[in-house]
């Protein structure tokens, strides 16, 4: 299917609920990528830094109890502090010699992920690198990759853009494409100081707001449109207690009427109404183990960051 049509199908699902809801897989075109790339290095935008302290202090343990041959990584955007497992992974082999093992990194934004695979290509000679561009709620089945050990990695606490039923799916199906003894380790975020987080999602400098106001971008460049202008909405992080998530919204300045010829339909909205792009969920210690097991997999490890901010799970099928 086209992009186009793709996208369609996701607006007829979401635009006209209440609220209007997005999938987060939108904001990333190029410009979004490399958005969220800036985003990483934020001074408000933790998560990266924590996950990448914990990788460094437990990226050889990982690696030791998992043993892997192939390596594959769902939404890995720039791979940037995978370098620091793949150093790990790698380390045991001969000099530039990485014994048939193979990285497969996997994600729907093709130009940054195959930016990334040429640089992994020249930094870690002999290993295979082969990315995939695909939706990871469409696994390909059976997964790519020789046969032997895998390890499959979920960085970034993008599991937290799920839903709880998208999440349970998820999980359940990345089980059904791996082996008893493979492994996966899944990063998230962890609940925290609420002003924290909405800072973190509004950053002074307004990198996450053009984040957030680029898909707008893409929904014009995507598909047939009259009335959308991205003048007309404004960003806003908003900390869900209840359901222990930040959701990003794009709330109408003004009413706006906007017409999608190729579905048929408008939509209008209020003043104040708004687009949920995005939830960040955020997880209690340990809660992210149930949902796993639930799906059949063993929780064989959790490492934090010393502020408690980030954990990473290795999960073994
Ligand atoms: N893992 C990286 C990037 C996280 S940003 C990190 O930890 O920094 C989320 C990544 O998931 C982006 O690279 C985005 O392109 C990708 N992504 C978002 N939705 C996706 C989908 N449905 N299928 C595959 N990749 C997706
Ligand atoms: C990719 N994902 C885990 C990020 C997050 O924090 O939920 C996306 C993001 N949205 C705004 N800032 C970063």
């Amino acid at each position: 299917m086209s992009e186009q049509h793709v996208l369609e199908e996701d607006l007829r699902k979401g635009l006209w609920e209440e609220p209007a809801t997005l999938p987060p897989r939108w904001f990333y075109d190029e410009r979004g990528s490399r958005l969220f790339d800036e985003i990483t290095r934020l001074p408000e935008y933790y998560q990266t830094r924590a996950e990448a302290a914990i990788l460094g202090e437990c990226a050889a343990e990982l690696i030791a109890a998992c043993r892997p041959v192939t390596v594959l990584e769902l939404g890995s955007g720039t791979s940037t502090k995978t370098r620091i497992l793949l150093d790990a992974w790698l380390a045991g082999g001969a000099a530039g010699d990485a014994g048939g093992r193979e990285f497969i990194p996997i994600d729907v934004s093709a130009e940054i992920t195959e930016e990334a695979a040429g640089q992994l290509t020249q930094a870690y000679p002999g290993l295979r690198v082969n990315p995939v561009i695909a939706d990871f709620h469409h696994l390909p089945d059976p997964l790519p990759g020789v046969a032997g050990r895998r390890l499959l990695l979920f960085l970034g606490g993008t599991i937290g853009n799920f839903t709880e039923e998208e999440r349970a799916r998820f999980l359940s199906k990345v089980r059904a494409r791996l082996a008893p003894g493979d492994h996966l380790i899944i990063g998230h975020d962890l609940v925290k100081d609420p002003a924290r987080l909405e800072t973190a999602y509004d950053d002074a400098a307004g990198v996450t707001a053009e984040f957030n106001l680029n898909v707008l971008d893409v929904i014009a460049r995507t598909v047939p449109t009259a009335g959308l202008d991205r003048g007309d909405f404004r960003h806003e992080a908003r900390w869900n207690d209840r359901q222990r998530r930040i959701e990003m919204h794009l709330v109408a300045e003004k009413p706006v009427d906007i017409a999608f010829p190729s579905l048929g339909r408008r939509r209008r909205f209020t003043e104040g109404e708004s687009i949920l792009t995005e939830i960040s969920r955020k997880f209690a210690p340990g809660e992210l183990a149930g949902d796993a097991a639930r799906a059949g997999f063993t929780r064989e490890r959790t490492c934090t960051d010393s502020r408690g901010d980030f954990a990473l799970d290795l999960y073994r099928v």
